[in-house]
Protein backbone atom coordinates (compact mmCIF):
# COMPACT_ATOMS: atom_id res chain seq x y z
CA UNK A 1 0.00 0.00 0.00
CA UNK A 2 1.25 3.28 -0.78
CA UNK A 3 -0.03 5.26 2.70
CA UNK A 4 2.74 2.23 3.76
CA UNK A 5 5.48 3.43 2.65
CA UNK A 6 7.77 6.32 3.80
CA UNK A 7 7.93 9.57 2.25
CA UNK A 8 11.33 8.98 0.48
CA UNK A 9 10.17 5.86 -0.49
CA UNK A 10 7.01 7.37 -1.67
CA UNK A 11 9.29 10.02 -3.74
CA UNK A 12 11.14 7.22 -5.15
CA UNK A 13 8.18 5.37 -6.49
CA UNK A 14 6.14 7.89 -8.04
CA UNK A 15 9.71 8.98 -9.91
CA UNK A 16 9.40 5.83 -10.89
CA UNK A 17 5.91 5.15 -11.70
CA UNK A 18 6.34 8.52 -14.10
CA UNK A 19 9.29 7.16 -15.60
CA UNK A 20 8.30 3.90 -16.94
CA UNK A 21 6.51 6.10 -19.05
CA UNK A 22 9.19 6.56 -21.41
CA UNK A 23 9.81 2.83 -22.26
CA UNK A 24 7.31 2.20 -25.35
CA UNK A 25 6.86 -1.56 -26.74
CA UNK A 26 10.57 -3.40 -28.09
CA UNK A 27 12.76 -1.02 -26.87
CA UNK A 28 16.32 -2.17 -25.40
CA UNK A 29 16.30 -0.71 -22.10
CA UNK A 30 19.23 0.11 -19.37
CA UNK A 31 18.28 -0.75 -15.83
CA UNK A 32 19.65 1.23 -13.11
CA UNK A 33 21.03 0.24 -10.09
CA UNK A 34 19.88 1.14 -6.13
CA UNK A 35 17.06 2.06 -4.62
CA UNK A 36 15.53 4.51 -6.72
CA UNK A 37 16.32 2.12 -9.55
CA UNK A 38 14.49 -0.84 -7.89
CA UNK A 39 11.28 0.99 -7.95
CA UNK A 40 11.48 1.28 -11.65
CA UNK A 41 12.80 -2.26 -11.94
CA UNK A 42 9.42 -3.31 -10.06
CA UNK A 43 7.39 -1.15 -11.86
CA UNK A 44 8.52 -1.97 -15.56
CA UNK A 45 8.02 -5.83 -14.16
CA UNK A 46 4.25 -4.48 -14.04
CA UNK A 47 4.09 -3.23 -16.74
CA UNK A 48 5.08 -5.98 -19.08
CA UNK A 49 2.83 -8.26 -17.01
CA UNK A 50 -0.36 -6.14 -17.28
CA UNK A 51 0.14 -4.22 -20.97
CA UNK A 52 2.10 -7.63 -22.70
CA UNK A 53 4.95 -4.89 -23.89
CA UNK A 54 8.20 -6.56 -25.23
CA UNK A 55 11.10 -5.03 -23.64
CA UNK A 56 15.06 -6.01 -23.38
CA UNK A 57 16.45 -4.82 -20.32
CA UNK A 58 20.14 -4.52 -19.73
CA UNK A 59 21.47 -4.25 -15.95
CA UNK A 60 23.75 -2.45 -14.67
CA UNK A 61 25.01 -4.62 -11.91
CA UNK A 62 24.46 -8.64 -10.83
CA UNK A 63 21.83 -7.03 -8.38
CA UNK A 64 19.42 -5.29 -10.58
CA UNK A 65 19.88 -8.32 -12.89
CA UNK A 66 18.60 -10.62 -9.81
CA UNK A 67 15.68 -8.39 -9.22
CA UNK A 68 14.79 -7.89 -12.97
CA UNK A 69 14.66 -11.83 -13.88
CA UNK A 70 12.41 -12.02 -10.58
CA UNK A 71 9.77 -9.51 -11.54
CA UNK A 72 9.94 -10.67 -15.25
CA UNK A 73 12.14 -8.26 -16.95
CA UNK A 74 13.80 -9.95 -20.08
CA UNK A 75 17.64 -9.46 -19.57
CA UNK A 76 20.12 -9.41 -21.97
CA UNK A 77 23.67 -8.41 -21.75
CA UNK A 78 25.38 -5.42 -23.37
CA UNK A 79 27.38 -6.97 -26.04
CA UNK A 80 24.05 -8.62 -26.84
CA UNK A 81 22.00 -5.63 -27.85
CA UNK A 82 25.04 -3.28 -28.43
CA UNK A 83 22.63 -0.43 -28.30
CA UNK A 84 20.07 0.83 -26.16
CA UNK A 85 17.06 2.97 -26.72
CA UNK A 86 16.63 4.35 -23.51
CA UNK A 87 18.73 4.17 -20.07
CA UNK A 88 16.51 4.77 -16.27
CA UNK A 89 18.83 5.11 -13.49
CA UNK A 90 18.94 6.93 -9.97
CA UNK A 91 21.63 9.50 -8.98
CA UNK A 92 23.13 10.48 -5.74
CA UNK A 93 23.31 13.86 -6.56
CA UNK A 94 22.34 16.51 -9.57
CA UNK A 95 22.63 19.76 -10.27
CA UNK A 96 20.72 22.48 -12.64
CA UNK A 97 22.40 21.28 -15.80
CA UNK A 98 22.09 17.63 -15.06
CA UNK A 99 25.57 16.81 -14.34
CA UNK A 100 25.19 14.00 -12.10
CA UNK A 101 27.57 11.80 -8.87
CA UNK A 102 26.75 8.46 -9.34
CA UNK A 103 28.25 5.37 -7.87
CA UNK A 104 26.93 5.41 -4.30
CA UNK A 105 25.80 1.82 -4.72
CA UNK A 106 29.45 0.80 -6.41
CA UNK A 107 27.99 -0.04 -10.01
CA UNK A 108 29.26 3.33 -11.49
CA UNK A 109 31.41 1.57 -13.98
CA UNK A 110 28.70 -0.68 -15.72
CA UNK A 111 26.36 2.61 -15.13
CA UNK A 112 28.22 4.82 -17.22
CA UNK A 113 28.73 2.47 -19.96
CA UNK A 114 25.32 1.49 -20.29
CA UNK A 115 24.25 5.04 -20.25
CA UNK A 116 26.96 6.17 -22.97
CA UNK A 117 25.35 3.47 -25.09
CA UNK A 118 21.86 4.74 -25.30
CA UNK A 119 20.26 6.87 -27.23
CA UNK A 120 18.48 8.50 -24.07
CA UNK A 121 19.52 8.49 -20.19
CA UNK A 122 16.18 9.34 -17.76
CA UNK A 123 17.57 9.83 -14.35
CA UNK A 124 14.72 9.16 -11.59
CA UNK A 125 15.65 11.10 -7.65
CA UNK A 126 13.59 12.83 -4.94
CA UNK A 127 14.01 15.88 -3.96
CA UNK A 128 16.95 15.48 -1.29
CA UNK A 129 19.36 14.64 -4.28
CA UNK A 130 19.51 18.71 -5.79
CA UNK A 131 22.32 20.42 -4.81
CA UNK A 132 23.59 24.13 -6.23
CA UNK A 133 27.08 22.66 -6.79
CA UNK A 134 28.41 18.78 -7.42
CA UNK A 135 30.64 17.54 -4.41
CA UNK A 136 28.56 17.14 -1.24
CA UNK A 137 27.68 13.42 -2.04
CA UNK A 138 31.90 11.49 -1.93
CA UNK A 139 33.00 10.65 -5.52
CA UNK A 140 33.03 7.48 -6.33
CA UNK A 141 36.28 6.69 -8.24
CA UNK A 142 36.77 2.77 -9.50
CA UNK A 143 40.33 1.74 -8.91
CA UNK A 144 41.78 -1.68 -9.70
CA UNK A 145 43.45 -3.79 -6.50
CA UNK A 146 46.66 -3.43 -8.40
CA UNK A 147 48.71 -0.46 -6.00
CA UNK A 148 45.72 0.86 -5.12
CA UNK A 149 47.50 2.80 -2.58
CA UNK A 150 49.74 4.38 -4.99
CA UNK A 151 46.76 5.27 -7.06
CA UNK A 152 45.53 7.20 -3.97
CA UNK A 153 48.29 8.78 -3.38
CA UNK A 154 48.40 10.23 -7.24
CA UNK A 155 44.73 10.92 -6.72
CA UNK A 156 44.89 13.13 -3.72
CA UNK A 157 48.00 15.08 -5.64
CA UNK A 158 45.98 15.66 -8.33
CA UNK A 159 43.48 17.30 -5.66
CA UNK A 160 45.86 19.54 -4.81
CA UNK A 161 45.87 21.48 -8.58
CA UNK A 162 42.13 21.46 -9.40
CA UNK A 163 39.27 23.94 -8.04
CA UNK A 164 37.68 21.55 -5.17
CA UNK A 165 36.96 22.28 -1.26
CA UNK A 166 38.35 18.91 -0.13
CA UNK A 167 40.56 16.42 -0.75
CA UNK A 168 40.57 13.72 1.44
CA UNK A 169 40.04 10.07 -0.12
CA UNK A 170 38.88 6.85 2.02
CA UNK A 171 38.83 3.60 0.84
CA UNK A 172 35.17 2.28 0.78
CA UNK A 173 34.79 -0.75 3.10
CA UNK A 174 32.11 -3.53 3.21
CA UNK A 175 32.62 -4.23 7.09
CA UNK A 176 36.27 -4.74 7.54
CA UNK A 177 36.99 -5.40 4.28
CA UNK A 178 37.51 -3.34 1.00
CA UNK A 179 34.08 -2.99 -1.21
CA UNK A 180 34.36 -4.96 -4.45
CA UNK A 181 32.51 -3.63 -7.46
CA UNK A 182 30.93 -6.74 -9.65
CA UNK A 183 34.63 -6.47 -11.84
CA UNK A 184 36.35 -7.24 -8.29
CA UNK A 185 37.60 -3.71 -8.66
CA UNK A 186 37.88 -1.43 -5.39
CA UNK A 187 36.24 2.27 -4.72
CA UNK A 188 37.51 5.61 -3.70
CA UNK A 189 35.33 7.81 -1.89
CA UNK A 190 36.64 11.51 -2.33
CA UNK A 191 35.37 14.37 -0.09
CA UNK A 192 35.29 16.89 -2.24
CA UNK A 193 32.58 18.66 -0.79
CA UNK A 194 32.55 21.55 -3.70
CA UNK A 195 33.47 21.07 -7.36
CA UNK A 196 33.97 23.99 -9.05
CA UNK A 197 34.81 22.25 -12.58
CA UNK A 198 33.28 18.55 -12.85
CA UNK A 199 34.75 18.45 -16.20
CA UNK A 200 38.40 19.09 -15.26
CA UNK A 201 38.38 16.33 -12.42
CA UNK A 202 36.62 13.97 -14.31
CA UNK A 203 39.28 14.59 -16.99
CA UNK A 204 42.00 14.64 -14.74
CA UNK A 205 40.80 11.41 -12.70
CA UNK A 206 40.27 9.31 -15.95
CA UNK A 207 44.28 9.84 -16.89
CA UNK A 208 45.77 7.88 -13.74
CA UNK A 209 46.45 4.80 -13.98
CA UNK A 210 44.73 2.76 -11.78
CA UNK A 211 41.59 4.61 -12.11
CA UNK A 212 39.02 2.63 -13.98
CA UNK A 213 36.28 5.38 -14.21
CA UNK A 214 34.73 7.79 -11.73
CA UNK A 215 31.27 8.60 -10.59
CA UNK A 216 30.76 12.18 -13.03
CA UNK A 217 28.03 11.87 -15.35
CA UNK A 218 28.72 14.74 -17.26
CA UNK A 219 26.31 15.81 -20.03
CA UNK A 220 24.68 12.57 -19.91
CA UNK A 221 21.29 12.57 -18.53
CA UNK A 222 18.57 13.53 -21.52
CA UNK A 223 15.67 13.93 -18.79
CA UNK A 224 15.20 14.18 -14.90
CA UNK A 225 12.29 12.89 -13.12
CA UNK A 226 12.17 14.03 -9.57
CA UNK A 227 9.09 12.46 -7.25
CA UNK A 228 7.54 13.82 -4.45
CA UNK A 229 5.91 12.26 -1.29
CA UNK A 230 2.99 14.21 -2.26
CA UNK A 231 2.28 12.42 -5.90
CA UNK A 232 3.56 15.91 -7.48
CA UNK A 233 6.74 15.50 -9.98
CA UNK A 234 8.62 17.54 -12.04
CA UNK A 235 9.98 16.26 -15.29
CA UNK A 236 13.02 18.62 -16.30
CA UNK A 237 14.37 17.89 -20.14
CA UNK A 238 17.13 19.36 -20.71
CA UNK A 239 16.97 19.01 -24.59
CA UNK A 240 13.99 21.03 -25.03
CA UNK A 241 14.22 23.10 -22.40
CA UNK A 242 11.16 21.99 -20.70
CA UNK A 243 10.02 21.72 -17.30
CA UNK A 244 6.76 20.11 -16.53
CA UNK A 245 4.50 19.45 -13.53
CA UNK A 246 2.26 16.63 -13.36
CA UNK A 247 0.55 14.54 -10.32
CA UNK A 248 0.79 10.75 -10.37
CA UNK A 249 -2.43 9.80 -8.99
CA UNK A 250 -2.00 6.57 -6.68
CA UNK A 251 -4.89 4.11 -5.86
CA UNK A 252 -3.85 3.40 -1.89
CA UNK A 253 -4.60 -0.63 -2.38
CA UNK A 254 -1.60 -0.34 -5.50
CA UNK A 255 0.30 -3.61 -5.31
CA UNK A 256 3.60 -2.82 -4.00
CA UNK A 257 5.38 -5.71 -5.01
CA UNK A 258 5.23 -6.67 -1.26
CA UNK A 259 5.95 -10.23 -2.13
CA UNK A 260 9.28 -9.34 -4.17
CA UNK A 261 12.32 -9.35 -1.98
CA UNK A 262 14.62 -6.72 -3.46
C1 LIG B 1 24.54 3.14 -7.78
C2 LIG B 1 24.05 4.51 -8.07
C3 LIG B 1 22.68 4.86 -7.61
O1 LIG B 1 21.93 5.25 -8.70
C4 LIG B 1 22.78 5.98 -6.64
O2 LIG B 1 23.63 5.57 -5.57
C5 LIG B 1 21.41 6.36 -6.07
O3 LIG B 1 20.92 5.32 -5.28
P1 LIG B 1 19.54 5.42 -4.53
O4 LIG B 1 18.48 5.45 -5.56
O5 LIG B 1 19.50 4.17 -3.66
O6 LIG B 1 19.57 6.68 -3.68
O7 LIG B 1 24.72 5.31 -8.66
O8 LIG B 1 25.87 2.97 -8.16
Amino acid sequence: MTADLSPIDRAKYIAARRAVEFIEDGMRVGLGTGSTAAWMVKCLGELIRDEGIKVTGVATSARTADLARQVGVPVATLDDVRWLDLTIDGADEFDRNLNLIKGGGGALLQEKIVATASDQMVVIADPSKEVDTLGAFPLPVEVIPFGWQTTKALIEEMLSNVEVTGRNASLRLSGTEPFRTDEGNFILDLHLRRIINPAQVSLVLNQIPGVVENGLFLDICDVLVIGSADGTVEVRDINNGTVQHERIDLIDSENLFVDIAE
